[in-house]
């Protein structure tokens, strides 16, 4: 696992942006990219360097799919604060992905056990995912895979736990608005993707990203799983970076990079 601490967030939205970037491009034309991404607070800074970066220096996702990592079961078609609107206000809509390439778990399914196998199918249907991006919750989630989750479960319902659903009141008007159940992406499935690339900014995520590079390989804390993988990266900021006990090392690593040496 490569672990990247950064001076500020907006260095650790540059350098997901320049992983995401590199992705999509250097590629033939025709070839069809899946990228997975993640909703909440942390890519936003790396959504708006992509944005900027299309606008400005003609990067182009022409050619890309999208699949994200979750949605909440129940919230109306079109509301504001289901992760399908969000990844359109925050990047796909500012870019050049159709919203017929973007695909989320269906949380307005009558039936959301069947929507998460169907979700899993479309996964897989995708292809390999190139690199997917995500965030870290305070308690170790990845995705929602809250803390208990097989570390080789598959797309299905979870139940958020109480400090999941404070978590994320933040983006409702009231707290009970957040929806109690989701469907999201298992951990297994997760860590098909051939890059995991975890990025996490603020003190909040400090003993979370610790754990989850650092700790022991468990359920208890999902983002160990990043563990197991051949191709992960951890971008954090120095808030987030706090509690890691090798990061010396680590940054050592960082400035003796070979200079053809990709993340
Ligand atoms: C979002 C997701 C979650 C968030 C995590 C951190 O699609 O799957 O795992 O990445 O809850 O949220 P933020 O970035 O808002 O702190």
């Amino acid at each position: 696992m490569e672990v990247a601490i950064l001076p500020t967030p907006a260095d650790c939205g540059r350098v997901v942006a320049d992983i995401l970037a590199a992705a999509v491009t250097g590629r033939p034309a025709a070839q069809r990219t899946t990228l997975g991404l993640a909703t909440g607070s942390s890519p936003v800074l790396a959504y708006q360097e992509l944005i900027r970066r299309h606008r400005d220096e003609g990067l182009s996702f022409a050619g890309v799919r999208v699949v994200l990592l979750d949605e909440y079961v129940g919230l109306p078609d079109g509301h504001p604060e289901s992760y399908r609107s969000v990844i359109r206000r925050e990047l796909t809509s500012h870019v050049d992905i159709a919203d017929s390439d973007v695909h989320a778990p269906d949380g307005t399914h009558p039936d959301p056990l069947v929507a998460a196998q169907e979700y899993e199918l479309r996964i897989r249907d995708a292809g390999p995912v190139a690199v997917q991006l995500l965030g870290i919750g305070a308690n170790g989630h990845i995705g929602f895979n809250e803390p208990g989750s097989s570390l080789s479960s598959v797309t299905r319902v979870k139940t958020l736990t109480e400090e999941t659903r404070r978590d994320n009141a933040r983006f409702f008007e009231r707290p009970e608005d957040v929806p109690r159940h989701v469907i999201t992406q298992g951990l297994g499935t997760i860590s098909r993707a051939r890059h995991l690339l975890l990025t996490a900014t603020g003190t909040r995520k400090a003993a979370a990203v610790a754990a989850a590079v650092e700790g022991p390989l468990t359920a208890s804390c999902p983002a160990s799983v990043l563990q197991l993988h051949p191709h992960a990266t951890v971008v954090v900021d120095e808030e987030a970076g706090a509690e890691l006990e090798r990061a010396d090392y680590y940054r050592y690593t960082l400035q003796h990079k070979l200079s053809h040496q990709p993340y």
